[in-house]
């Protein structure tokens, strides 16, 4: 696509972004949805887990940075004030998913001591799920769980120890993420959803999965998170370990890719079968993928592989702009994205609209509209 045409593509696909979030925060206010039911946000469908705040609020911000409309940042402050309290939240693993798109922009915007005190508590916080024994951040299932999904927040903990110098955080998040390195992040780049440990010994026992096919498969979004959680850590610590886990994630994602570029929810599912087990796609690990390429493209060691991360990125998000994906021609769907899945055995947000979808699409398309990625 040319390079005209695919900016106007973009741009359109953005402003039908701010349209959906401004009829969805009209309609319900103060409301913070997961999923969508049937292209709605409204539901009573379970949560499973309180998470994906901060992928709202932090589209008000990516909207206020490409148009400097003063409307997106006065609501992007309220939505981001509404999460201030999760900084102490110990009962989640996910308060960099919370932070860092909320009270990050909005630090950088203003440099204001209070938001960078959150920011900086939020990273303690989850450093207290560290565990000794094992080395790692537990999972909100449990002290023995591991999950992929952490290292998307483990940056909050070494944006935390950049703060305050402190080498605790440092020392608890470079352990985390070679642990998770070295007992789920496979030689293929390929990733398990969780690793399970023994709690008094610390010994490492499985691959296991909630959201995945199987605990031997490759759960596309668990692969976006390590692919672009890595890639964050290396940015904030230079630390080249990181650099080559994301990577060698990129390498199986770019090799693995359908044709179309759309990635199925598993790299390992049987795709002679129908949805939602077989050939279901899921369109919020293209749009966190596509992300974590666009970064990557910037600081991978061989210029091949970064060029291939970015065409790849752009050949994702040229697949997303369609209507097939899109929502702009589906009439009463609420949503931004459609084609996303939350979790497949529990049948929540199954070929829908996900929150996060959501964030990183807009996240994605801001990157290469904004920052000319
Ligand atoms: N639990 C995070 C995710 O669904 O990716």
């Amino acid at each position: 696509m040319e390079t005209d045409e695919r900016m106007a593509r973009y741009r359109s696909a953005l402003e039908f972004a701010e349209r959906q979030v401004a009829n969805l925060i009209e309609r319900h206010a103060d409301f913070f949805p997961i999923y969508t039911r049937g292209g709605k946000w409204r539901h009573e469908g379970e949560l499973w887990t309180d998470w994906t705040g901060g992928f709202l609020a932090g589209m008000m911000w990516q909207f206020h940075r490409r148009t400097g409309d003063a409307v997106w940042r006065e609501r992007a402050e309220h939505y981001s004030r509404l999460l201030e309290h999760r900084q102490f939240d110990r009962n989640v693993h996910d308060l960099g998913f919370i932070f860092l798109n909320t009270y990050g922009p909005w630090y950088r915007l203003t440099g204001d001591e209070r938001l960078r005190q959150v920011l900086i508590q939020a990273g303690r916080t989850l450093a207290l799920r560290f565990r000794e024994r094992g080395r790692y951040l537990c999972s909100f299932v449990g002290p023995e769980s591991l999950f992929i999904d952490i290292m998307m927040n483990v940056p909050i903990i070494f944006l935390a120890a950049n703060e305050t110098d402190d080498s605790t955080l440092r020392d608890i998040a470079t352990a985390h993420c070679r642990t998770t390195r070295d007992r789920i992040v496979r030689p293929d780049g390929s990733t398990a959803h969780e690793g399970l440990f023994d709690t008094d010994t610390g010994e490492f026992l499985r691959e296991s999965t909630h959201q995945g096919l199987a605990p031997d498969s490759a759960w596309a979004r668990g692969l976006a998170w390590s692919l672009y959680g890595y890639d964050q850590c290396f940015a904030l610590t230079g630390n080249e370990e990181f650099l080559e886990v994301s990577e060698r994630n990129a390498r199986y994602w770019i090799d693995h890719l359908p044709a179309d570029h759309v990635p199925y929810w598993d790299f390992r599912a049987d795709r002679t079968q129908p949805p939602p087990w077989g050939a279901q796609r899921e369109s919020s690990a293209g749009a966190i993928a596509a992300c974590g390429l666009l970064d990557l493209a910037t600081h991978a060691r061989d210029p091949a592989l970064a060029a291939t991360c970015r065409s790849t990125a752009l050949a994702m998000l040229d697949a997303l702009v369609d209507p097939e994906y899109l929502a702009v021609q589906t009439p009463g769907w609420e949503g931004i994205l459609k084609h996303g899945v939350y979790h497949t055995a529990k049948n929540l947000g199954v070929d829908e609209s996900v929150m996060w979808g959501e964030y990183f699409f807009v996240e994605a398309l801001t990157k290469v509209v904004v920052d000319g990625r």
